[in-house]
């Protein structure tokens, strides 16, 4: 692990730091910082942060003999899925939280569910990932993941369209929330996963069990940008695909944006 206070964006120190040849494929990197001034989100959106209320962390990558990468770049997504997953579990334990309190939002966004009466009636994001890979099929292929947290803080002071869909842990859970046993725990966990997968071990079970969309009506955007509506049938753990039923035909959908979740899957 690397700290450090204000940088630009976490996941170019990580690749900064591959490309200079630092991170062993054995030995994977994790770059955390306190604030970001130009931090990034998916589908080029803006990542913002107030100074000392979140986790900003990238983890760097790099294929090779002992690496968590498999030689198949197809399975590259699940470096992102263990990241998510390993936080999910550390936030759980952190705030008391009933297992399965913190749901995934395909592909890797971290959601918190308001649960009643066993029934999922709505969510919030807390954090989200951002993966990007450089220089597949060569020897010194590598991958990016950075992923951002928002523990404390209201999230519509640092832009007000967040209100309606996003939040903070602490606003969410109504507890304290120790950052730094947080942190601690979830690099704990995510050295674990990133063990077994240079195993060839995916969590399948667990990413699965997560799955917030699973049998939602979604409006979604595809990789090319098409406009998608169906109803989830499922999540596929070989290819990380979302599988959707649109008009009594399914479809892998391998990349993209869900923008709206019509009517949520009751329980
Ligand atoms: C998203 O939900 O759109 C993805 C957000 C990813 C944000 C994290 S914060 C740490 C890392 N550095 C960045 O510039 N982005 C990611």
């Amino acid at each position: 692990v690397e700290r450090l206070d204000a940088v630009d964006s976490t996941n170019d120190v990580a690749r900064a730091r591959l490309l200079a040849g630092v991170v062993a494929a054995d030995t994977p990197l994790l770059i955390r910082a306190e604030t970001q001034s130009a931090g990034r989100g998916r589908r080029g959106r803006a990542w913002l942060d107030a100074p000392g209320t979140g986790l900003l962390m990238s983890l760097a990558l790099r294929a090779g003999a002992g690496s968590p990468l498999s030689p198949d770049a197809d399975r590259w997504w699940r470096v992102a899925a263990e990241f998510s997953l390993a936080v999910a579990d550390a936030i759980e334990d952190a705030a008391g939280m009933q297992i399965g309190t913190v749901g995934l939002k395909w592909p890797n966004d971290l959601v918190v569910r308001n649960i009643e009466g066993g029934v999922t009636r709505s969510f919030r994001k807390v954090g989200g990932v951002l993966a990007e890979a450089g220089d597949a099929g060569s020897e010194s292929a590598w991958l990016v993941v950075g992923l951002g947290l928002n523990v404390r803080g209201d999230v519509s002071k640092l832009d007000p369209a967040l209100a309606a869909t996003a939040t903070s842990l602490e606003i969410a859970t109504g507890r304290p929330i120790d950052r730094e046993a947080l942190f601690t725990d979830a690099v704990a966990r995510l050295e674990g996963r990133l063990g077994a997968l240079a195993e060839g071990r995916f969590d399948v079970a667990n990413w699965r069990s997560r799955q917030l969309l699973e049998g939602c009506e979604v409006e979604l955007e595809g990789g090319a940008g098409e406009a998608i509506s169906g109803r989830v049938v499922g999540h596929d753990g070989a290819s990380g695909a979302l599988i959707l039923s649109v008009d009594g035909t399914e479809r892998a959908i391998l990349a993209g944006e869900v923008t709206k979740v019509v009517r949520i899957a009751i329980p």
